[in-house]
């Protein structure tokens, strides 16, 4: 008998088998069949897909500012999961894909109850307690189930999506633990129930269990759900219309000095919160577009949430309390209920095209350089390489909507002009007081610089009233 044979083969001199995915015996098990595999990757594809959907839908009404960026990061990350499985489907015989297929009704029920979700409380254990976890189980069934040589490039795909989703169950398990209490979760227990019925009528997330065939009657998804494009803040949000203080006259003044000027910019990124607001209300209201456009414009809205947060870092690191300063939703507000879609992308474009001259992002960084603020110089240079990405990720997607550039950046002009200054209404209404909120934040940097306030700075008072009617010199949030 051959010593090299069966059980007793020998690599050459020991050397790991198989290009390191596995040994002879875990590769000598058939595993899943082509036709197998790719029906689970398809659910899996879906389960991500639909994830992107909610997480996306949930941004702009959600209230509290950690889940307002904590959902951005996860629908980006899930819809690159997405692009990675589509791949991974395309690459198996496969044409056509039948991508867009739903795998089991009931998977679709699941996915639409936890959208239709009522209370944040429901949604948050809905996707993190449910879902993302049932998503993990199933991939990580996947890696145990198919051949590690035939298959490799799938496991690739599972691992990799698993690391993520084991760090996106970590945040919404500690969320839950802030925000859920036993009165609540009590409270959502048969709506729990009916979702583990969903899984168990589509024999699991990836049907590798017989499906029970039980009927499911839908609870919160009975009506159909019906995006929210109003935005809405935690309480640490006040005084959301005002306009008191105009940041952009101030940052183009050449007689301010650099430091407040940084503490503008950083008063400008954490206002952009605004934009993933803005932003969420395109991707779910624009239908049919290739699923590249999604992807990119979910990064693209991930990057404004870490501008918000960047911001924010930057007041936490000069000791600055942001909650001091106005951080308004003017802009989401006015673009999601006033304009179309099309519209708000344009004025979007518009906005970020205009990032690229040399008043722009540039200057941005420049004043962050000269700031002597390290970490301000940080911010602006990575804000500015997010801003060319976002013209060109527009260059892709916007503009050949139409005849030509030119077209494109005059629609989006024209949108923006549309919306008018508000200021004297709001204050009418009795929105807002258009309070000076400047000497607040100014002096609370001073002083943790050590620093004599420098009058001139101090007394800053220029607001967005005698801005033209048309917001358009108003540099918007991008
Ligand atoms: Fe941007
Ligand atoms: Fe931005």
């Amino acid at each position: 008998m051959k010593t090299s044979q069966g059980a007793n083969y020998q690599s050459y001199r020991g050397l790991p088998t198989l290009a390191g995915l596995a040994t002879m015996a875990e590769a000598a098990r058939p595993g899943l069949s082509v036709a197998d595999c790719v029906a689970r990757l398809k659910r899996y594809h879906y389960a991500f897909l639909r994830l992107h959907e909610i997480l996306t839908a949930r941004i702009t009404a959600e209230p509290i500012y950690e889940l307002k960026t904590g959902f951005p990061h996860h629908a980006y990350l899930c819809a690159e999961h997405v692009q990675a499985l589509r791949t991974r489907v395309g690459e198996m015989r496969e044409p056509p894909l039948g991508l867009e297929e739903i795998p089991h009704p009931a998977l679709e029920i699941f996915f639409d109850e936890i959208l239709a979700a009522p209370t944040t409380e429901e949604l948050l254990v809905g996707i993190y307690e449910k879902a993302l976890p049932a998503l993990n189980a199933a991939l990580q069934r996947h890696m145990a189930d198919t051949n590690p040589l035939t298959d490799a490039p799938s496991i690739r795909v599972c691992r990799f999506a698993r690391l993520e989703l084991a760090d996106m169950i970590d945040f919404g398990t500690k969320a839950i633990a802030s925000l859920v209490d036993e009165k609540a979760r009590t409270a959502m227990a048969s709506w729990l129930a009916l979702l583990d019925d969903c899984l168990a009528a589509a024999g699991r997330l990836d049907g590798t269990e017989q499906p029970t065939g039980k009927t499911i009657s839908r609870l919160h998804s009975a009506k159909s759900y019906v995006y929210d494009p109003v935005p809405r803040r935690d309480e640490r949000f006040h005084d959301l219309h005002n306009q008191g203080v105009n940041p952009e006259a101030f940052l183009y003044n050449p007689d301010f000095p650099p430091r407040p000027k940084a503490l503008m910019m950083l008063f400008k990124r954490l206002r952009e919160i605004d934009v993933p607001e803005m932003m969420a209300s395109i991707i779910v209201q624009t239908k049919g577009k290739p699923w590249g456009y999604y992807r990119d414009m979910s990064r693209q809205l991930w990057d404004e949430a870490r501008h918000a947060m960047m911001g924010e870092v930057g007041f936490v690191a000069l000791g600055v309390d942001w909650t001091q300063a106005r951080i308004t939703h003017n802009w989401s507000l006015r673009l999601n209920t006033e304009c179309t879609p099309m519209e708000r992308h344009a004025v979007l474009y518009f906005i970020e095209q205009g990032l690229m001259t040399k008043t722009g992002k540039r200057y941005e960084w420049e004043v962050g350089v000269e700031s002597g603020i390290p970490l301000m110089a940080t911010i602006q240079d990575y804000d500015w390489a997010d801003e060319v990405l976002h013209a060109a990720l527009g260059r892709e997607w916007y503009i050949p909507q139409f005849g030509n550039r030119k077209e494109a950046i005059d629609y989006g002009d024209q949108c923006w002009s549309r919306i008018l200054s508000n200021w004297t209404e709001v204050r009418e209404r009795g929105l807002t007081q258009h309070e000076n909120w400047w000497p607040r934040i100014y002096l609370q940097a001073c002083e943790n610089w050590n620093e004599t306030p420098d009058p001139q700075v101090l007394a800053y008072s220029e607001t967005y009233e005698n801005q033209r009617a048309d917001l358009k010199m108003v540099a918007g949030s991008a």
